[in-house]
């Protein structure tokens, strides 16, 4: 099976999970794309050898995207750290095909503006004991689709953001490649 990954930052849940699949024989990651030219996945998908593609807020709006999924024989999508929303055509495409992650325990800290340092930020504002990661397939609700998984971690009262942030990205890449083997 061929997976694609979207991504627009860092990249490191994409890295563990193309390495994951290095030795796999059931699927590989055949493409990393993203709507960031300068995004770092970008750089980590070239060390080791897997063909990126960048596209634009208006490629992905108009289909053209999903065109060039459907045309690569995408079989499954996922996303990690992918900032911009899914459009219909693209989340009908690929039908309980497409994963997505969330740091932090849903349907807490989810929806619109819940991403990135900000999800941490509020969690630690509220003075949560704990929080975790959400593994959900995309549904046309944003944030909303089928939990596939979940886990948490606790916080202790000293933990800046950033170290809730460091804790959370602990169980991403533990957890996700396995999870996304596990749907496929
Ligand atoms: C992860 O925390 C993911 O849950 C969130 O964005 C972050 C991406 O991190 N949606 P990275 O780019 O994989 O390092």
């Amino acid at each position: 099976k061929n997976i694609a990954i979207l991504a627009s930052g860092s990249g490191s849940n994409a890295e563990k999970i193309i390495n994951h699949f290095q030795g796999s024989s059931k699927a590989r990651v055949t493409l990393i794309a993203s709507n960031k030219k300068t995004a770092y996945v970008l750089e980590r998908a070239k060390k080791y050898g897997v063909p990126t593609h960048t596209f634009n807020k208006a490629e992905l709006e108009s289909g053209q995207l999903t065109e060039l999924l459907i045309n690569l024989n995408i079989d499954f999508v996922v996303l990690a750290g992918f900032l911009l929303q899914i459009p219909q055509g693209l989340i009908k495409a690929f039908p309980n095909r497409m994963v997505n992650i969330h740091p932090a325990l849903l349907p807490k800290y989810g929806g619109r503006g819940m991403y990135g340092d900000n999800v941490h930020k509020a969690v630690k504002a509220a003075e949560e004991k704990e929080t975790g990661i959400t593994i959900h397939l995309v549904n046309e609700h944003y944030d909303e689709g089928k939990i596939i998984f979940q886990t948490a971690v606790k916080i202790d009262k000293t933990d800046s953001p950033d170290q809730i942030a460091e804790k959370v990205h602990v169980l991403e890449h533990k957890y996700y490649p396995k999870i996304i083997e596990s749907l496929i």
